[in-house]
């Protein structure tokens, strides 16, 4: 079988651990913040790009479960730019007919951005051009143990048969439900590491590194990841495809 590029579809699911603001800031004497503002600026960008590369859904992880460990200022720098994101993005995300969505414990997060949060998944509950899910105070594990105690919970009450109790039935627990699985990830930056992100989703993900830092990931460097999906030779446990 041919394997050349045009035949496969981009991929439909792209996630992406946008690591390295830190390290970029630092790079030019600048604090950590700056890299962080600069990383506000990527996601704009690649949200653009994604509708026009044919993704139909990005998912971001923003901050996770482990990051509150950060020191009190830069939490509260993160959050603060978290909040003008939202407070400036969500009409212009509307307007494109982007469908906003956040994963993540979301009842850690200050008040205001919950409502605001809230709100913009109203607002955009309807569109369909691309999904885009801000992973916020996410955790793989934190994820699945709380569908465990849900699902604990609901057989408890009577309502769940544990004999029904299989893959299709556990996603729906999961907080990404109704996203299907990523069929690509990226993390810039240089690291190879999952960071408890997408634990249970990522299980035939293909996976895709950079050494670029976040805050210079741009139009090219998408495309350049998403061709590289488009060589590789999904197998899911069946034949390959020269087979
Ligand atoms: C990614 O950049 C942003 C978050 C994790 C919130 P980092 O802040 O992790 O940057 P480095 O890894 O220290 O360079
Ligand atoms: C992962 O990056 C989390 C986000 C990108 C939001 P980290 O910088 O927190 O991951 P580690 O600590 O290097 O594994
Ligand atoms: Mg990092």
């Amino acid at each position: 079988m041919n394997n050349s590029s045009a035949d496969i579809p981009p991929p439909k699911h792209v996630a992406i651990i946008m690591d390295g603001n830190g390290r970029w800031a630092k790079g030019r004497g600048l604090p950590r913040v700056a890299g962080h503002r600069q990383g506000a600026e990527a996601v704009r960008r690649v949200v653009e790009t994604a509708g026009r590369l044919g993704v139909d859904y990005l998912t971001l992880f923003s901050f996770s479960s482990e990051n509150w460990r950060r020191p009190e200022e830069e939490v509260r720098d993160l959050m603060g730019l978290l909040r003008r994101y939202l407070k400036s993005e969500i009409a212009e995300l509307h307007k494109k007919n982007v469908r906003f969505k956040v994963i993540g414990e979301r009842g850690r997060l200050d008040k205001d951005i919950q409502a605001l949060v809230q709100d913009a998944e109203q607002m955009t509950a309807g569109n369909t051009q691309l999904t885009l899910s801000l992973a916020l105070s996410y955790g793989g594990r934190a994820e699945i143990a709380d569908a465990a105690r849900r699902i604990a919970e609901s057989v408890r009450l009577g309502l769940l048969d544990p004999a029904a109790i299989d893959e299709t039935q556990f996603e729906s627990y999961l907080w990404s439900v109704g996203l299907p699985d990523p069929d690509l990830l990226i993390r810039t930056s240089g690291e190879k590491r999952i960071s408890n992100f997408l634990l249970w989703q990522c299980a035939y993900t293909e996976f895709y590194y950079t050494d670029v830092y976040w805050p210079d990931f741009d139009e090219a460097e998408f495309t350049a990841a998403i061709d590289d999906f488009r060589r590789r030779d999904r197998r899911f446990g069946a034949t390959a495809s020269y087979a």
